[in-house]
């Protein structure tokens, strides 16, 4: 069997056994698993290993080496794409051949396509967290330099996060990368978007059985709103009095509350009067995902880690140890506390209950039960017997996993 040209990324099987002499759409190799995918124009399979599991796409060597690079360089900058795990060169066969290259990619955890969001013609009650998901993603791609030039349901994969949905970029064979973005690219990057988009729904609706006229065709300009509202947020520079320095923590905070962490704050004088102007350059949406890591060393998506902090906080006002509450090594016993005794037996039994989900969501969902049911009856709930009444009632807002995290069987 002939051997291809194969670069791996840190961390990855050599792919090495996987019968490369044949496209990869005539495969029937043992590693192969099936997983739902968007629409798309280049063959994909699915294939499980001991590291995970991994999306190999077949296309042309230019544009494969293209779509790894771009994907390489862009997770340095971002959270929110793909993970390139390798990239294959047929050396036998036609560069110009749809099989002559490929990417792979690492599975992104629990996430899935969007047709498991469409609910009627378009995304229903979801429609406001599909407009925050996609607006987060292109601010956080446009401050990373990326011009995505293919922003589309299809080319993007969806997660629960807590109450929200995290996006990620998965398609990037279009993009480009550049220090920092012009507004006429991110104005192309938004036109693209609302256009493809605008065909997305139309295509929903028509393949739901309901008419154009009821396609949410307005769904890419509402995007775009949002989009510019977050922009000028993030980007706005505050012009303020010297007496007037707690509003740049005020400003940090409110950055923060949207989930981003904040790289430097610049202070700069500002014309000849004695104002001063604040200039901050914001980082990924990651400020609650990263403390919750330095805290807890739990990995969970950005709203997940703002609802279990709070849990944290919770169960430390609560069960915190009294002399020494409030200092820091009081403050560590009590959160390694709420870790051995609540997080992991829940998220344990979460896992036996629904091993096809998430179970860090399910813990998020639980902990809204608790929340809804203690406002409800007046008074805090014990966690356990919450987690008990949760289950009984059959796990509300945990919604069914589509995809699974460990393939059923290993080759
Ligand atoms: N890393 C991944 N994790 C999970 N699913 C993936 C991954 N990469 C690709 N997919 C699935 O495969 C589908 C096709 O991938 P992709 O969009 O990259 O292909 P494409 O043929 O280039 O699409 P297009 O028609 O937009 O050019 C996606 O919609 C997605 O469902
Ligand atoms: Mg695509």
């Amino acid at each position: 069997m002939p051997v291809p040209q194969i670069h791996i990324r840190p961390g990855n099987p050599d792919f090495l056994d996987l019968p490369w002499d044949q496209p990869i759409s005539d495969w029937t190799d043992p590693h192969l698993v099936e997983m739902p995918t968007g629409i798309h124009r280049h063959p994909v399979v699915f294939v499980a290993f001991e590291e995970g599991i991994y999306a190999i796409k077949e296309l042309p060597v230019r544009l494969a080496t293209h779509e790894f690079e771009t994907l390489r360089t862009l997770s340095e900058r971002t959270t929110r794409s793909g993970r390139p795990a390798g990239l294959v060169i047929r050396p036998w066969a036609d560069p110009h051949q749809e099989c002559s290259g490929a990417v792979i990619t690492r599975f992104v955890d629990y996430a899935f396509p969007y047709r498991e969001l469409v609910s009627g013609g378009g995304f229903g009650t979801r429609r406001t967290q599909m407009l925050d998901a996609f607006a987060g993603l292109l601010v956080e791609l446009h401050m990373a330099g990326c011009f995505w030039g293919d922003c589309s349901l299809s080319n993007v994969l969806y997660r629960y996060d807590a109450g929200a949905i995290e996006a990620v970029m998965i398609d990037a064979e279009t993009s480009r990368l550049y220090d920092i973005l012009s507004d006429g690219q991110r104005r192309e990057d938004l036109d693209i978007m609302q256009m493809n988009l605008a065909g997305d729904m139309a295509d929903i609706a028509a393949s739901q059985g309901y008419d154009l006229d009821s396609a949410d065709l307005e769904l890419g300009f509402d995007i775009t709103k949002r989009y510019d509202a977050l922009w000028r947020e993030l980007t706005t520079d505050l012009v303020i009095a010297p007496h007037e320095r707690y509003r740049i923590r005020e400003r940090v905070g409110r950055l923060n509350d949207l989930g981003f962490a904040i790289d430097d704050v610049d202070v700069i004088p500002f014309g000849s009067s004695s104002r001063i102007r604040i200039s901050v350059s914001v980082g990924g949406r990651t400020f609650h995902s990263q403390r919750l890591r330095e805290s807890t060393g739990i990995d969970a998506s950005e709203n997940q880690a703002r609802q279990i902090l709070s849990d944290v906080r919770y169960h430390d006002a609560k069960y915190g140890e009294k002399g020494e509450k409030g200092s820091v090594t009081g403050k560590a016993v009590a959160t390694m506390h709420w870790r051995i005794t609540r997080f992991e037996p829940f998220t344990r039994r979460i896992a036996d209950l629904r091993p096809e989900a998430d179970p860090i969501q399910g813990y998020c969902d639980f902990l809204n039960f608790r929340f809804a049911i203690a406002s409800e009856r007046e008074h805090d709930i014990e966690s356990e017997s919450a987690l008990e009444e949760w289950i009984e009632s059959g796990l509300p807002g945990f919604d069914p996993a589509i995809t699974s995290r460990e393939p059923d069987s290993l080759p």
